[in-house]
């Protein structure tokens, strides 16, 4: 099938890719002009595990413009998967979709075309585009649009740093449309992803136990509820292990031990009960205040989501508090933090905790120093503004610190060598905001082990 992607984000790009690799002829479109040329030599804008093995099987199959006529004319599904960064008041700021749908309908053939909303959209996203679609189309052609196409909700629920396995092995397809004709194109589009019939790649082989995907078939309003409500709940899991957590400090109880007593409830599930900093990143902290700002547009409280990011607001205070309690001042200290990212095998920094972090102690006159493995390069160039001595080696970050917070819990900050880190710092202090470090080793050291959670 001819497939278009607008927007070569970590969503399109995956997607883009994921298709390709199933046996679909894929365009990617992007208005940025460099980007483009990049992908076309090969190069991958951001870090993602795998992303250039699987750019690479999936070549031949696979093609980056700029130019929505060089894509849409020939293409029977459209994916829109462009940004939908927040605006000040906490709903998405919906400019690149509203383009990406007024292109679509300059440049859709004559016949049934599906447009798809792959970025996480507000609900009811699905009929305004629609409308922009028909528009532009009817503007172009001077006819009606009926039936030419149809526009279906199919949310992402791939992370970073496993993207292309999360697309690959997805716990389910949801797909959204008030019309049967779209659901069929979508099944068949899907069907060797939901049949697993395809050859997996040998850097991320087939789980185990991985059987037929269910596909979710729903009308467009609960595919993009589906979305936030998914997002959030997660949200919503992180948040409360970090409440949990607060308390099991004031009774001295362990919370590693207390989350996996828990998870192993198969109702409650281990996952996303890792305590620590909580979560950072482009997707909860929009989702749930896009979902607590529709909430409100129909005189709704969303009280649970509201709670939820006012405890993940107060994680990354409490980092600073836990500093100050154990050094008294924070005035002429240096503290060293692991990890920039808002979680490791990416270097993405959108909303990452370090950042904050970093300017709650810069603002309290203490000198910051940092290492990441891969997002260094990426800071540099986004965040000039924030004073930080960027380190080559985890080594040098705790060299006369008086203090290393570990920020994103990147597996080779475990292994360090600890004891000669020790004896480097000024003082021999480690604060562990991911829950990450050996503790039992760090104290035998000689370390003074903080962490969120006892
Ligand atoms: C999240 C969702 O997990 C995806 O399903 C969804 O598709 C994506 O948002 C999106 O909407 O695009 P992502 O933000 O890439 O994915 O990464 P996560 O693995 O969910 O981590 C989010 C944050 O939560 C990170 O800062 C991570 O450190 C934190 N986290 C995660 C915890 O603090 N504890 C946990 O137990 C799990």
């Amino acid at each position: 099938m001819n497939v278009s992607i607008i927007g070569t984000g970590y969503v399109g790009l995956t997607t883009g890719a994921c298709l390709a690799y199933l046996g679909h002829k894929v365009t990617c479109v992007d208005a940025d002009e460099r980007k483009v040329k990049a992908l076309q030599a090969g190069k991958i804008p951001f870090y993602e595990p795998h992303l250039g093995d699987f750019l690479a099987d999936a070549k031949h199959n696979l093609s980056f413009t700029t130019q929505y006529g060089e894509a849409i004319p020939q293409s029977r599904v459209v994916f829109i998967a462009v940004g939908t960064p927040p605006s000040s008041t906490g709903a998405p700021d919906l400019k690149y979709l509203e383009a990406a749908a007024r292109g679509i309908g300059e440049h859709v053939a004559e016949d049934f075309v599906v447009v798809v909303n792959k970025s996480t959209v507000p609900i009811g996203s699905g009929n305004w585009v629609e409308s922009i679609v028909r528009e532009a189309y009817e503007k172009r052609t001077g006819q009606k649009a009926n039936g030419r196409f149809a526009v279906a909700s199919n949310p992402e629920f791939l992370r970073e740093g496993s993207a292309i396995f999360d697309s690959l092995y997805p716990d389910r397809v949801v797909v959204g449309s008030d019309n049967q004709r779209t659901g069929e194109v979508m099944y068949s589009l899907y069907r060797p992803l939901l049949e697993q019939s395809f050859k997996a790649p040998w850097y991320l082989p087939r789980p185990e136990r991985m059987g037929a995907v269910p596909l979710i078939s729903a009308d467009l309003a609960s595919a993009e509820l589906i979305k936030y409500a998914a997002n959030a709940f997660l949200a919503l899991k992180i948040s409360y292990i970090n409440e949990i957590g607060q308390l099991a400090e004031k009774v001295g109880a362990d919370i590693t031990q207390v989350a996996k007593g828990i998870g192993l409830d198969a109702r409650i599930g281990t996952r996303f009960l890792q305590a620590g900093i909580g979560w950072g990143g482009s997707c909860f902290g929009k989702d749930t205040a896009a979902l607590v700002a529709t909430a409100s547009e129909y005189g709704l409280d969303a009280s649970i989501v509201k709670a939820a990011r006012e405890t993940n607001r107060k994680q990354r205070e409490r980092v600073v508090e836990k500093l100050l309690d154990e050094l008294k001042i924070l005035k002429g200290r240096t503290v060293g933090l692991l990890g920039l990212a808002f979680k490791p095998d990416t270097d993405d920094l959108r909303e990452a905790p370090a950042l904050d972090i970093a300017r709650k102690l810069i603002e309290r006159g203490a000198r910051v120093k940092a290492h990441d493995p891969v997002a260094m390069e990426r800071f540099l160039e986004q965040y000039p503004d924030i004073d930080i001595t960027l380190c080559a080696t985890p080594e040098a970050v705790a060299k006369d610190a008086d203090a290393v917070v570990l920020v994103t819990e990147w597996k080779q900050y475990r292994d360090l060598d600890w004891e000669s880190i020790k004896s480097s710092m000024r003082l021999p202090v480690v604060l562990d905001g991911r829950n990450h470090l050996d503790r039992a080793r760090l104290a035998k050291a000689g370390f003074r082990y903080l962490s969120l959670a006892g």
